[in-house]
């Protein structure tokens, strides 16, 4: 049967001359970025500072909703930043550690900053609980609702999980959160693009993650959703101009918040990321994440049976439903493989304790999985026959 998905292939241009399995990391560029990128730099030429009133202060907003409909917020909720790790400033400083309630918990599966950035806050107060997982591909479900109990304020998790691409059991935990009173910031970067997430019926409180990857939507733009009642009534104490119900009032003391989603921004916009963010959007949009996800369960089913074939150990869940869209292989000597692949323009990348790791799109061919698969064979031999 035709993949029918594979006529967008034309709307990026590096699938022309590369094998782009890399889309976990850095989604391909979609050809309309360019047009996007001279639009901004012609405005602010021709316009100048009326940019800001024709077009630019309220751009913040309009991306943020375009974002908000792939995950079925509703208009209005989902503020954008620069980056996740901002999003989780932003969350945490609507809060405070000094009560008895101000135990953070979260996995040694979450991505690195959102760890970093969470074991900074001991310094204001916060009990840090950090849940290991034993086999570094699964975050044990249980021992994590174990650990969220009535002192517990916050749960910083991946609902995808970068290493692995393991699917967090997002349900149970927001609902044991709610439970015990506690706030779950949902880190939805592996999955939004790939894996279906809607974050009215998950009832989350927070989810944040970035365009760059799944979103095709290239670096510089993070989003967060806030749940609209508790976006009516949270004050970031991280906040600034953007988020005064008056800006150009340029009133003197304490601020007066507006609604959300400005609420939750603070400075400047970062304008060109923003434009450079919608093309790849609406190509989601129009593509549709089911569709998206139906065709990576099946690629990412066949990556892990061609390396079952070769003998390679698979660091991803193998049932379709626990997966999102990454096959990471630890065949031997992984990281040098990995290198050999990036100079035949096969575009993977390498984690440790992931082995290398396969992201194929919807803009990418069973073809591409044979060929990058047959080129680690190839570069494996290799190195067996020179170490003889
Ligand atoms: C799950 C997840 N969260 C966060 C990040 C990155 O965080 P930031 O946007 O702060 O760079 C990544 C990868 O880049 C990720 O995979």
């Amino acid at each position: 049967m035709a993949d029918e998905l594979l006529r967008y292939r034309s709307e990026f241009p590096i699938l022309e001359r590369t094998t782009y399995l890399i889309s976990n990391s850095l989604g391909a560029m979609p050809r309309a970025v360019y047009d996007a990128m001279k639009g901004y730099a012609d405005l602010w030429a021709s316009r100048g500072v009326r940019a800001w009133e024709e077009r630019w202060w309220m751009l913040a907003a309009e991306v943020g909703d375009e974002i908000g409909v792939l995950m079925n917020a509703p208009k209005g909720s989902v503020s954008t930043h620069q980056n996740v790790t901002t999003c989780q400033a932003v969350v945490a400083s609507c809060f405070d550690f000094s009560g008895k309630r101000n135990k953070i918990v979260y996995t040694d599966m979450n991505f690195p900053s959102v760890m970093y950035f969470w074991e900074a806050q001991r310094a204001l107060g916060a009990r840090v609980h950090m849940v290991k997982t034993d086999d570094g591909i699964r975050v044990p479900t249980e021992r994590l609702l174990d650990a969220i109990d009535e002192t517990t304020l916050l749960v910083p998790v991946s609902h995808v999980i970068f290493r692995s691409a393991y699917i967090n059991d997002a349900e149970a935990i927001i609902e044991k959160a709610h439970k015990v009173g506690a706030h779950v910031v949902l880190d939805i970067f592996q999955s939004l693009g790939t894996v279906p997430v809607d974050v009215r019926a998950l009832n989350a409180d927070f989810a944040c993650g970035g365009v760059l990857k799944w979103l095709c939507g290239g670096p510089g733009v993070g989003y967060l959703y806030v749940r609209p009642d508790l976006g009516k009534k949270l004050e970031p104490k991280f906040t600034g101009w953007f988020a005064h119900r008056n800006p150009f009032g340029f009133e003197a003391g304490p601020i007066r918040y507006s609604d959300p989603p400005f609420r939750f921004m603070n400075g400047t916009s970062h304008i060109p990321a923003l434009e450079a963010a919608r093309p790849g959007l609406k190509i989601i949009a129009g593509v549709g994440i089911p569709r998206i996800r139906e065709k990576s369960k099946k690629q990412t089913g066949r990556l892990i049976q061609l390396a079952d074939q070769h003998g390679w150990r698979v660091n991803t869940p193998r049932e379709p439903e626990k997966r999102g869209g990454t096959v990471s292989i630890d065949m031997p000597d992984s990281q040098e493989v990995c290198r050999e692949l990036l100079k035949r323009e096969i575009l993977v990348d390498w984690r440790p304790k992931a082995g290398v790791r396969m992201s194929p799109h919807f803009y990418n061919t069973d073809d591409e999985l044979e060929t990058a698969i047959a080129a680690v064979e190839e570069i494996l031999k290799e190195r067996t026959v020179t170490a003889r």
